[in-house]
């Protein structure tokens, strides 16, 4: 089954406790609701791997090969169908899973999973804890800053850029019109 997105919560907090997971979730969830509006996908499908996708992550933290790999065994024990279950793996595709992105679904998320990442830490140093005034071009110079967000892994993103074939600054810009609407869910802004 595809469960509901309240119910991919509830899976994912079976398995993770900290806030700042969920938050990680929710945002890539929206991250990809507002990609599959732009492709014309199934955004109830896609926000919901969003928020699974790291279900496995504070089971494998102490063994981060295992990462995507024991989400499968997790997800089939709550009915989840296996679209979800190849797309949640392939966003490790060549760092801890060999299941490679085949759709624009799984393509964006391989993109946009870091991505995030870097955009709320970059609007998380502004005066206003805020998205509303982030621009591409000072993404772009903290994307060049390496030791800015330094666990955040360029190189993944722009192969990710790469197999979805939009430009780069495009993948950021639209990564930050999807976070905006979210911010205060996730530690931004004045809420
Ligand atoms: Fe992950
Ligand atoms: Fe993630």
């Amino acid at each position: 089954m595809i469960p509901t997105k309240d119910e991919a919560f509830t899976i994912l907090r079976k398995h993770n406790s900290d806030e700042s997971h969920i938050k990680h979730a929710r945002a890539v969830e929206g991250t990809m609701r507002h990609f599959a509006r732009r492709f014309g996908g199934d955004e109830e499908l896609w926000g919901v791997v969003g928020i699974l996708h790291d279900i496995d992550w504070e089971k494998t933290m102490s063994d981060p090969a295992r990462h995507c790999n024991l989400a499968p065994e997790l997800l089939r024990a709550e009915g989840v169908d296996e679209v979800v279950i190849h797309a949640v793996q392939s966003h490790g595709w060549g760092i801890c899973s060999d299941a490679e992105p085949r759709d624009d679904m799984e393509k964006t998320l391989f993109t946009i999973d870091e991505l995030t990442g870097l955009i709320i830490t970059a609007g998380l140093v502004r005066p206003s804890k805020s998205l509303a005034d982030l621009e591409v071009k000072s993404v772009k110079k903290k994307w060049k800053d390496k030791a800015f967000a330094k666990g955040v892994d360029r190189d993944i993103i722009q192969k990710g850029a790469d197999i979805m074939g939009v430009p780069l600054d495009e993948v950021i810009q639209e990564t930050i019109l999807a976070l905006r609407p979210i911010e205060s869910d996730i530690g931004l802004g004045s809420n």
